[in-house]
C-alpha cells in the first residue's frame, strides 16, 4: 500500500509511521507535514533513510500539493494533521477551525476527485463533550464538543461522515481518549508533569484536579488505527480506548511515586475555562467486532513514559527553551504559575 500520513510529524503520527513502517515493511509512507511549533522531525530521525518513507513539508489546506502528492497513487490517507492543544484553543481558536475543518475538507474534496479507496479521520473522544461521574462514550453518544478545539474535531468528523453518506467516500473515523508516550510535546499534560519535575519546578494543576480522562498508551492506538486501516467498515465510527480512568491528580500523584518527587512540587491553578469533567470511552466495538484490545496498562505505560523522557532530555530541552516559552509564560502566568 503506498499511504499519505498528514500531520506524521507530530506525537501520534509520528509514533504511527514507525509502527506502520515496523508492521509493514512493503508499505510507502508519505508524510505531510507543515511542521508548526508541534511538527518536530527529530521524531522520525531514524526512519529518514528508509527508502520507503518520504517527507514532504507543507499544508493539507494546499489542493494543489494535496492534488499532487495524490497523482503518486495513494491507496489511502490518515488524517493526523491538527491544532491538537485545548488551552491553546482558548488562546486562538482562528488555526484550529482553519486546519482542522477547512484542512480536512480539502482532503476530502481531492480524495473524492481523485477517488481514494481509503479515508481515516484521526478524531477525539473529547467531541462527545463531558460525562457525569457514571457512563462512558459509545459510537452512538450524541457529539457535543465544549472548547473550540473539540468543536472543530466534531466539525470534521460530521463533514468526513457527511461526504460518505453523500459521495460514498470511503471515510472511516477513530475517536481515542488521551494518549501518552514517547514524542508527545510538552504542553500536554503528562510530558509536562514528567519534564517540570525532572528540573525540581512546580507542575500546574487545574481548577481541583478531580477531572478524569482515560489514558491509552499511543503505541496501542498506532495498532488500533491500523486495524482500522485494514479491516474496518466504511462509514463507521470506531472508538479507542484501554479503560483507564484517573483523576489528573491520582495521574499526578502516580508520577510523583515513580520519580520519588515530593507531593509539594504540585501547584493548584485557575480552572481551564469550560474544562470537561470526565471522559471515558466504551471501546466494545473495536474490540468485538476487529479484535482490537489494548497491551500497556497504566501503570507500566506511565514507567515507560518516564524513562523515555528521562534517556531523551536532549528533545525536550530543545523545545522547552525556544518558542515554547512565550506559551508558558501566556497560558501560565494569569493562572498564577
Ligand atoms: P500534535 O499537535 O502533536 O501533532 C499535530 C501535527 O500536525 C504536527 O506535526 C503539526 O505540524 C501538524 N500540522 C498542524 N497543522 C497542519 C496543517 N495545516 N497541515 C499539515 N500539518 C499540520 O497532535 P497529536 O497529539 O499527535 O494528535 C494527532 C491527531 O490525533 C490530531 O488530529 C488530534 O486531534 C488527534 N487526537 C489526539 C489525542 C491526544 O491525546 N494527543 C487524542 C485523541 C485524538
Ligand atoms: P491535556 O493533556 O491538555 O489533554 P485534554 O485537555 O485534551 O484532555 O490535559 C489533560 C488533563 O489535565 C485535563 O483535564 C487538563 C489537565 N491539565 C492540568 O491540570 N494542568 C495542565 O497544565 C495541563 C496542560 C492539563
Amino acid at each position: 500500500m503506498k499511504i499519505l500520513v498528514t500531520g506524521g510529524a507530530g506525537f501520534i503520527g509520528s509514533n504511527f509511521i514507525h509502527y506502520l513502517l515496523d508492521r509493514h515493511p512493503d508499505y510507502d509512507v508519505v508524510n505531510l507535514d507543515k511542521l508548526t511549533y508541534a511538527g518536530n522531525l527529530e521524531n522520525l530521525q531514524s526512519v529518514s533513510g528508509n527508502s520507503h518513507y518520504s517527507f514532504i513539508k507543507g499544508d493539507i489546506a494546499d489542493a494543489d500539493l494535496v492534488r499532487g502528492i495524490m497523482d503518486r497513487g495513494m491507496d489511502a490517507i490518515i488524517n493526523f494533521a491538527a491544532e491538537s492543544h485545548v488551552d491553546r484553543s482558548i488562546l486562538e481558536p482562528a488555526s484550529f477551525i482553519r486546519t482542522n475543518v477547512l484542512g480536512t475538507q480539502v482532503l476530502l474534496d481531492v480524495a473524492r476527485e481523485r477517488h481514494l479507496p481509503r479515508f481515516v479521520q484521526i478524531s477525539t473522544d473529547e467531541v462527545y463533550g463531558s460525562l457525569g461521574p457514571t457512563g462512558r462514550f459509545t459510537e452512538d453518544t450524541c457529539l457535543c464538543p465544549n472548547s473550540p478545539y473539540s468543536a472543530s474535531k466534531a466539525s470534521a468528523d460530521m463533514i468526513a461522515l457527511a461526504y460518505h453518506r453523500t459521495f460514498d467516500l470511503p471515510v472511516l473515523v477513530t475517536r481515542t481518549s488521551n494518549n501518552y508516550g514517547p514524542y508527545q510535546f510538552p504542553e500536554k499534560l503528562l510530558p509536562l508533569v514528567i519534564t517540570n519535575l525532572m528540573e525540581d519546578r512546580q507542575v500546574p494543576l487545574y481548577g481541583d484536579g478531580m477531572n478524569v480522562r482515560d489514558w491509552i498508551f499511543v503505541k496501542d492506538n498506532a495498532e488500533a488505527i491500523d486495524l482500522v486501516l485494514h479491516k474496518g467498515k466504511e462509514g463507521e465510527v470506531y472508538n479507542i480506548g484501554a479503560g483507564c480512568e484517573s483523576t489528573n491528580l491520582s495521574l499526578i500523584q502516580g508520577v510523583l511515586d515513580v520519580m520519588k518527587k515530593p507531593d509539594s512540587l504540585i501547584t493548584y491553578v485557575k480552572d481551564r475555562p469550560g474544562h470537561d469533567r470526565r471522559y471515558a470511552i466504551d471501546p466494545s466495538k473495536i474490540r468485538n467486532i476487529l479484535g482490537w484490545s489494548p497491551r500497556t496498562m497504566l501503570q507500566d505505560g506511565l514507567r515507560k513514559t518516564i524513562d523515555w523522557y528521562t534517556k531523551n532530555t536532549d528533545w525536550w530541552k530543545r523545545i522547552k527553551s525556544g518558542e515554547y516559552l512565550k506559551y508558558y509564560e501566556k497560558n501560565y502566568t494569569p493562572k498564577g504559575l
